[in-house]
Order: C-alpha cells, then sequence, then structure tokens
C-alpha cells in the first residue's frame, strides 16, 4: 500500500473499537503516526497499540472523556508532545441513546450525557486542535445518516447531536480555510460490530431503507475518511461524505 500520510500526525478520538479503531489502523498504514482517545476500554486501546506497531508504525492511546469539555486542552497537549505536532483529527467517538420525546421511561440522563458526549467534547476538540494544526492540516468529524435525516423514531436526541456537529464542522471550514485547513463530515451508516444497534424491528427497517439493502463494514467507512485525510483531498472542505450504503438515495 503507498503511504499517502507520511510524516503526518493523526489523533482519532474513539480508537480503542468499531470504527474508530478500523481508521486508527488505516491511518497508521498509510504512515501516519496516530494518536487515539477511549475512556473505558483500555485492554482493546492497548491491543490497538499493539497491532499497530506490530506492522512498524506507531499508535499512542490517551484515556480522555470526551463528555468532559475541560479535557480537551490536555489531550491536545499530550499528542503534540508526544508526536511533536497535529495534522489530521477524527471526531469519531460518540455513543447513541435513544428515546421518544414523550416516553416517561426515558433515560434523560443517558441522552444528556450523549449531548455532552457526541456535540459539546467534540466542539471543545476541535476548538484545541485548532490552535495547533498544522497548515494542510484535516479535520474529519464522523456523522451519521441520521444527520440528514432522521428515519426512525426514538432517534431525536442522537440525529440533533449529530446535524449539530456536522453544521459545526462547516462553520470551522469557514474558519480554518485561510489556514490551508479544511474540515469535512463523514455521515456513516449502520457498521457491523459498532455501537449498540437499535431493537431487531427498527435495525430491519433502517437496513430495508438503504441502497445496498446492508449494514457496512467498518472498512468501508475508514476508507471514506482517510480519504478526506489524503493529500488527494487538498480542495474538499465543507463537504459531507456519505458513506451508509444509500439512505438518502
Ligand atoms: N455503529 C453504527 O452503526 C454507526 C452508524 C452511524 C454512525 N456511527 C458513528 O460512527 C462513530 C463510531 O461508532 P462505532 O459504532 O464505531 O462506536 P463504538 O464501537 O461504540 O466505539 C465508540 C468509541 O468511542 C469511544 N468513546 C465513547 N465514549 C467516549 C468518551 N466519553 N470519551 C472518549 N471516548 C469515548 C469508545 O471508547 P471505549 O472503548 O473506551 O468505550 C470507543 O472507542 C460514531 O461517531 C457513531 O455515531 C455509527
Amino acid at each position: 500500500m503507498s503511504k499517502p500520510l507520511t510524516g503526518k500526525v493523526a489523533l482519532v478520538t474513539g480508537g480503542s473499537r468499531g470504527l474508530g479503531a478500523a481508521t486508527v489502523r488505516l491511518l497508521a498504514e498509510q504512515g501516519a503516526d496516530v494518536a487515539f482517545t477511549y475512556v473505558s476500554s483500555e485492554k482493546q486501546a492497548q491491543a490497538v497499540v499493539d497491532e499497530v506497531h506490530s506492522k512498524g508504525a506507531k499508535a499512542v492511546a490517551f484515556k480522555s472523556d470526551q463528555a468532559d469539555m475541560s479535557g480537551a486542552p490536555a489531550l491536545i497537549d499530550d499528542v503534540v508532545a508526544h508526536f511533536g505536532g497535529l495534522d489530521i483529527l477524527v471526531n469519531n467517538a460518540a455513543i447513541s441513546a435513544a428515546g421518544t420525546v414523550d416516553d416517561p421511561d426515558t433515560d434523560t440522563a443517558a441522552l444528556d450525557r450523549m449531548h455532552a458526549t457526541n456535540y459539546l467534547g467534540v466542539i471543545a476538540v476541535i476548538r484545541a486542535a485548532s490552535r495547533v494544526l498544522r497548515a494542510g492540516g484535516r479535520i474529519i468529524t464522523v456523522s451519521s445518516g441520521l444527520g440528514s435525516r432522521v428515519g426512525v423514531p426514538g432517534a431525536a436526541d442522537y440525529s440533533a447531536t449529530k446535524s449539530g456537529i456536522e453544521r459545526y464542522t462547516m462553520g470551522v471550514a469557514r474558519d480554518l480555510g485561510p489556514r490551508n485547513i479544511t474540515a469535512n463530515v463523514v455521515e456513516a451508516g449502520l457498521m457491523e460490530g459498532g455501537m449498540e444497534a437499535p431493537d431487531p424491528e427498527t435495525l430491519k427497517a433502517l437496513v430495508s431503507s438503504l441502497s445496498l439493502q446492508r449494514m457496512g463494514h467498518p472498512e468501508e467507512i475508514a476508507a471514506a475518511i482517510a480519504f478526506l485525510a489524503s493529500p488527494a483531498a487538498s480542495y474538499v472542505t465543507g463537504a459531507v461524505l456519505d458513506a451508509h450504503g444509500g439512505y438518502n438515495a
């Protein structure tokens, strides 16, 4: 494989599992030194680091709770101290929680934590990273098909976090464009082995609404992220790249 990211430093939030881990592996294969965060899966994070090292590339894991906005500046300082700079930020870490707005049994504390993690926490990391991102830098925010179309009941809060962070990323593209830093969104689709799937009935409805009629693999979404991180995407900014099997087609 060619290594278009040689000499670049990447930070992938939530790299211990799922799409984040696939992205860490791919960016490292393409030559980047990759830092990533996790919040609780220390063993899985170490396994990802070991796997990257076994292939002769560099990775480091930092425990950092994205739901706590105050931790973002220290995280970015740690990345810069470890690898000497920052070129690529992948805002991947997120959680999902569901519940219809009128259901008295909805766990609103879980919804509040989701808003903190998926929206405010991402903003805090972007703000801190924007201080140090080098010219030619990339910000890639992982959203969801539900960021542009809700499609199922019970997803108002999750969709709002994703829609909000998409718009924020567009603003970032405007703010950082003059420094030759791009900011784009990847709308991921339902993935095998990712965050907890919705109930079987909702899952069936979602899959049958897709053009491709199947769930995606994390590697398929990571490829879209790697494209936006690559030199080939130098004139792409403020864009939304759909990698969700045709949810909107
Ligand atoms: N899975 C899907 O079907 C799907 C569909 C559309 C969009 N997406 C989006 O794709 C992205 C990745 O999803 P996924 O399914 O790969 O997720 P996942 O398998 O549940 O993994 C989530 C990752 O985020 C980390 N994380 C969670 N809360 C965190 C926090 N407070 N601070 C720091 N890290 C935290 C986790 O760390 P720990 O391991 O330590 O918990 C883990 O590394 C998300 O943005 C999600 O919204 C997913």
